[in-house]
């Protein structure tokens, strides 16, 4: 293991770990125990590995981004995670997870959901599996991401719209926590982001390491080299950073690029830009960096793509943060709208508000031609046509 992951008791650097009620132990304490010998076992290799590939789509393309590569004067690829069945990274965790689960025994399965990609894509592992599914989500998002939850529903899961807080993710995830806490034997937290106690942040980044495992084979057949200059990606709770970032962690000269949700300005008021503003403390369970007042209470965050409404990062996003391995930035509401707009024009690709903020740091990067440039494009936009239309007035 390398200095940016986690070591044996749950930690990166000072982050990390499990603060946890006492009625969560046993839930906890049963997963790691048992995560990393139940990944490695060769049936449930298997089966992850065939589902990856048949069900979700994968290998997901690399894409040479031709007309985005010549505006910005440097060789632009994308990583296609929008492609994947239900239009996010988000299933390559929940397919992970949900094998997990099946060979704890577990026969239900709860989640926490910002712009629905995760719960769309844990009702689709649980109807997969013919498992009971119930969804927490913010009740906010349940109504700027109604597609999501209309998908949700049609294959059958229950969700439940939390109304405390700023009704969005944060909230989501405080609901589900004490859904566990409740219901400890027979449940299943399929937690949808690098946060959480361990072990799931490094769960979690092990199921989405197969982005930057694919990127590398696919980076050397076109261009000779398994590593570009730079890797960008979006971050909420940090997955699809983490996993694009994950085999590129120790290849030193590759820049990782982390963006964030600015909302409307880092010191708006109105903003998710948790390097910027944070400062360490306990959130969900682990030590990290999050935004929070002199008194230690969470400071409500916002941002217009749901995805990135959370006042936190994983605790290996701070770690990275903090060691400098990774550089953290922020793009505002209206950088990211322009930035997906522009893909949708130059390449005929509708990229999810999300990774529409990965894209927009490209207008603030000195780049040279002989540069290669990886972008997570996290997810697609379906989701977001009415944000789109609304915005733009189209
Ligand atoms: C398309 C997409 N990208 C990114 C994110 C942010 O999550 P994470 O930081 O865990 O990748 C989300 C979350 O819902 C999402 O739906």
């Amino acid at each position: 293991m390398n200095k940016y992951q986690v070591n044996e008791k749950g930690y990166y650097g000072p982050f990390g770990g499990a603060y946890i009620p006492e009625m969560l132990y046993p839930n906890v304490a049963e997963l790691q125990a048992t995560y990393l010998e139940i990944m490695q076992e060769e049936n449930f290799q298997q089966e992850f590995q065939q589902l990856l590939r048949d069900y979700v789509g994968r290998p997901s393309p690399l894409y040479l981004a031709k007309r985005l590569s010549e505006k910005y004067g440097a060789n632009i690829f994308l990583k296609r995670e929008d492609l994947n069945h239900t239009g996010a990274h988000k299933i390559n965790n929940t397919i992970g997870q949900i094998l997990l689960a099946e060979r704890l025994g577990k026969k239900r399965i709860i989640a926490e959901t910002g712009a629905g990609q995760h719960g769309v894509a844990t009702a689709t592992v649980c109807a997969l599996k013919g498992l009971e599914c119930v969804v927490y989500m913010g009740e906010i998002d349940t109504k700027r991401q109604a597609p999501n939850v209309a998908r949700m529903k049609m294959m059958g899961a229950k969700v439940v719209a939390a109304q405390s807080g700023s009704k969005t993710l944060k909230d989501a995830t405080n609901e589900a926590l004490r859904d566990w806490i409740n219901n400890p034997v027979d449940t299943h937290y399929i937690i949808g982001s690098v946060v959480g106690p361990h072990p799931y942040p490094d769960l979690v980044a092990r199921f989405q390491s197969i982005i930057s495992e694919e990127t590398k084979a696919q980076l050397k057949e076109k261009t000779g080299s398994s590593t570009p200059d730079y890797v960008l990606a979006c971050v909420g709770g940090g997955s699809n950073a983490a996993g694009m970032f994950y085999h590129f962690l120790d290849e030193e000269h590759v820049k990782l690029i982390a963006v964030e949700a600015a909302g409307h300005g880092v010191h708006s008021g109105e903003t998710a830009a948790t390097t910027a503003l944070g400062k360490e403390g306990v959130l969900h369970g682990s030590r990290s960096i999050l935004m929070q007042t002199a008194d230690g209470q969470v400071v409500e965050p916002y941002s217009i793509s749901a995805g990135l409404d959370y006042p936190g990062i994983g605790p290996q996003h701070a770690w990275l943060f903090k060691s400098g391995r990774a550089q953290y930035v922020s793009i505002t509401d209206e950088e990211a709208m322009q930035a997906g707009l522009l893909l949708t024009k130059l390449e005929g690709i509708i990229p999810a508000i999300e990774s529409s903020h990965a894209l927009a740091y490209l207008e603030k990067m000195t780049l040279r031609k002989e540069d290669n440039i990886v972008i997570c494009l996290s997810g697609r936009g379906d989701k977001d046509l009415d944000n789109y239309m609304t915005y733009f007035g189209l």
